[in-house]
């Protein structure tokens, strides 16, 4: 398997903080990653950097084997231009899971709409997917509500068919039941699981769910002081981690680490 996403010596700083430092990641096309790791260690900032959100100051990202922040101008690597930036997030299809429904839309014109305004379908084909994409999140039944009329949960599980429904070859989560009261956090998790065994969609996701990481992910990444402190398959990582520093950070979510 090829690897979709690369980070290549990222070093990312803002002021004096150095986020990134020498970072390299490889993501396989397909794989279903759980990014772990202290608050404050640049999760989330890996992830805006693949949605052109924050720029690099050092290295290189590919995805899908492009530069992303790097463009090529009369034989020279320079920096990407807007419309590099542009035709690049067009080109992959990536997504950024975010929480906030259009409130004065019901579900399923939040899911319906991106669909006829960036992918050109029409209004029947749009309605189809939605409702396939409904029956997937489990909520067939509450197609046309408004949000404020759906639990978070709820509304977390139509963000996702929203996201779904644009075909994305990468997934980004970023700690996407954080905000939820604790016995909402499994119905959005079973539909990540779902989601992942399928969809060949790449899913990066961000979380402090040990548990889900370890069964959703087919591998785990530890982060810490900008880079990867320890990676590995997610029976490795929490039941035998080798690195002292991913040892007690686990320690404050599992009991039995030596
Ligand atoms: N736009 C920004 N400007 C200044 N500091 C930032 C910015 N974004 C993030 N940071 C800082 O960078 C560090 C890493 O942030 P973040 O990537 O959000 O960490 P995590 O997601 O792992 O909690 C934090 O100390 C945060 O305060
Ligand atoms: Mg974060």
């Amino acid at each position: 398997m090829e690897n979709i996403i690369e980070f290549q010596n990222v070093s990312k700083s803002f002021g004096e903080l150095k986020v990134l430092n020498n970072l390299n990641l490889q993501v396989k096309d397909g794989e279903k990653l759980a990014l772990i790791g202290p608050s404050g260690s640049g999760k989330t900032t890996i992830l805006r950097i693949l949605m052109t959100l924050e720029s690099i100051d050092d290295g290189f990202v590919l995805v899908n084997g492009e530069n992303l922040w790097h463009e090529e101008k009369n034989g020279e690597i320079v920096t990407a231009s807007e419309k590099h930036l542009h035709d690049m997030r067009d080109k992959i299809g990536m997504v950024f899971q975010q929480f906030n429904l259009f409130p004065h839309l019901t579900a399923i014109q939040n899911v319906q709409q991106p669909q006829i305004l960036i992918k050109q379908r029409n209004k029947s084909e749009a309605k189809d997917k939605a409702e396939s994409l409904f029956d997937l999140v489990g909520l067939g039944d509450k197609m046309d509500h408004y949000p404020h009329q759906l639990s978070g949960g709820q509304q977390q599980r139509v963000a996702i068919a929203r996201a779904l429904a644009m075909d994305p070859k990468i997934m980004l989560f970023d700690e996407i039941t954080s905000a939820l009261d604790p016995e909402l956090v499994d119905e959005v998790l079973t539909v990540l699981h779902k989601l992942a065994s399928d969809y060949e969609t790449t899913i990066l996701t961000v979380t402090h769910e040990m548990n889900f990481a370890r069964e959703f992910a087919d591998r785990v990444l530890f982060f810490d002081g900008g880079q990867i402190v320890e990676s590995g398959l997610p029976s490795e990582i929490f039941s035998n981690p080798k690195e002292v520093r991913t040892k007690e950070f686990l320690k404050k979510f599992i009991n039995n680490i030596n």
